[in-house]
């Protein structure tokens, strides 16, 4: 059978296409949506994948968490591999295994043998490295095949979330969809009408791609490294000469990606020897206790919390007892806002390169699509409404619109047969 697979920096779907008809699969449980995380626990053979993993590791069971796997994609950090409970894993087998458990739970849901699929794709996995790029795509393609799909097409992300979005279109429209995810942001600028979608080649509707390294991921490390490290120590300094803590812990503390990497003898020997230096120790000791207990990931999440709090409040506290019994982090949004503007400003200046490809001018532009989780940041909706005064804002299914565009595209390269 045909299906479309959107394997997200954050969240992952899969859709299913029966004839022309494209629906999204249950993942975990009913949920259509499953969070790209895995966990093995040190006394369990198998792994867990989605809020399951997430569940079982923040509640302190024993074992490798990972998150934000997709980053990894295509850079040296792959031939690395990771320890996991004693014993290397490539990172390959790793996403292999959380694919692979997405195949398994359509064919599950469905019956059927999935057997061709379209990936979707960041339009850069990397920024400026076409060699990055080609490379993540080829690691993706292999571990697709890995997990026993048979043919593997791959499709950008933003063109996928403009083909879900076409089929509620009443007439045509010049169309900027602005993909804002967890790992990259992502945009296509589209002619869009419901009589071209059945068109085999839609490449004349396609005016522009362009992408940026940014997502949720880098705001949850901004936001972190603004407001949360300080209490770590970040900033602090020690010694005689009053240097500055090195600052790579900490950047690497607040990002998804990275935490696992702190997890070494080397590291802990390296901080422990500073610590009674530090000239601000209670707070020092904090960072120590995140490594040594291993609880970087728990309290990126409680910064992503705080982040997504955010949205809907002006100001958030995080609980973390798990750090220290009644330590709490207080922000405001002003704060989170200010710490995310230089992301948000290279967003923006990204969206104009994609209107300068496509030769078209921000008044031409009659419809917005956002999609992607961190479009519901107020700063950046605010800032990219504020461009297009003109447009129409469509903001469905911002979890489920690429992995739902997949399908069609399924469809268009593989056919109704399946
Ligand atoms: N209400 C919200 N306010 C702010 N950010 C949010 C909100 N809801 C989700 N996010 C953020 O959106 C991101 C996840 O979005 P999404 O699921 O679209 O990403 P993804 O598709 O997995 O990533 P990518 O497409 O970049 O690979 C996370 O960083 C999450 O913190
Ligand atoms: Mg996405």
């Amino acid at each position: 059978m045909n299906c479309g697979l959107d394997f997200g920096t954050s969240n992952s779907t899969l859709s299913l296409c029966r004839e022309r008809a494209v629906t999204l699969v249950p993942l975990e449980g009913e949920e259509i949506t499953i969070p790209s995380a895995v966990f093995y626990a040190v006394n369990a053979s198998d792994a867990r994948f989605g809020k399951q993993a997430m569940r079982l590791f923040m509640e302190g069971e024993e074992g490798r968490f990972m998150r934000s796997l997709k980053r990894i994609l295509g850079t040296s950090l792959m031939n690395d591999g990771t320890v996991v409970n004693g014993k290397l894993k490539r990172f390959e087998d790793v996403l292999g295994d959380f694919i692979g458990n997405m195949k398994a739970a359509a064919e599950r849901h469905s019956g059927v043998e999935m057997t061709n699929v379209v990936m979707g794709r960041p339009v850069h996995f990397a920024d400026n490295d076409s060699k990055t790029d080609s490379r993540a795509q080829d690691e993706l393609q292999n571990i697709a095949k890995a997990v026993g799909f048979k043919h593997v097409a791959f499709q950008y992300e933003p063109i996928a979330a403009a083909f879900a979005h076409e089929r509620t279109l009443r007439s045509e429209q010049l169309a900027l969809v602005a993909d804002i995810g967890g790992g990259t942001s992502d945009f296509t600028v589209i002619r869009l009408a419901q009589n071209m979608m059945d068109k085999s080649d839609r490449t004349d509707d396609i005016l522009g791609n362009s992408g940026i390294r940014i997502g949720g991921n880098d705001f949850d490390k901004d936001l972190s490294l603004s407001a949360f490290m300080p209490d770590f120590g970040y900033g602090t300094d020690y010694g005689e000469k009053n240097l500055p803590l090195p600052a790579v812990p900490f950047h690497d503390m607040s990002e998804w990606s990275k935490i696992n990497f702190l997890y070494t003898p080397k590291m802990h020997k390296q901080m422990r020897d500073i610590l009674p230096q530090s000239h601000a120790p209670e707070k020092f000791s904090r960072y120590i206790k995140l490594l040594e207990e291993g609880k970087g990931h728990q309290l990126l999440a409680a910064v992503e919390e705080c982040k997504i709090g955010l949205t809907d409040h002006l100001q958030m506290t995080a609980l973390l007892d798990f750090v220290e019994a009644g330590f709490a982090v207080s922000v405001a949004r002003a704060v989170f806002n200010a710490a995310v503007d230089k992301h948000v400003r290279a967003i923006v200046s990204d969206i104009d390169d994609c209107l300068r490809q496509a030769q078209v001018r921000e008044k031409d532009v009659e419809l917005i699509i956002l999609t992607g989780g961190t479009t519901e940041v107020p700063l950046l909706k605010k800032t990219v409404a504020a461009k297009f005064p003109q447009a129409d804002i469509s903001e469905e299914n911002k979890l489920s619109s690429v992995g739902l565009g997949l399908g069609y595209e399924a469809i268009r390269r593989f056919g109704t047969a399946g």
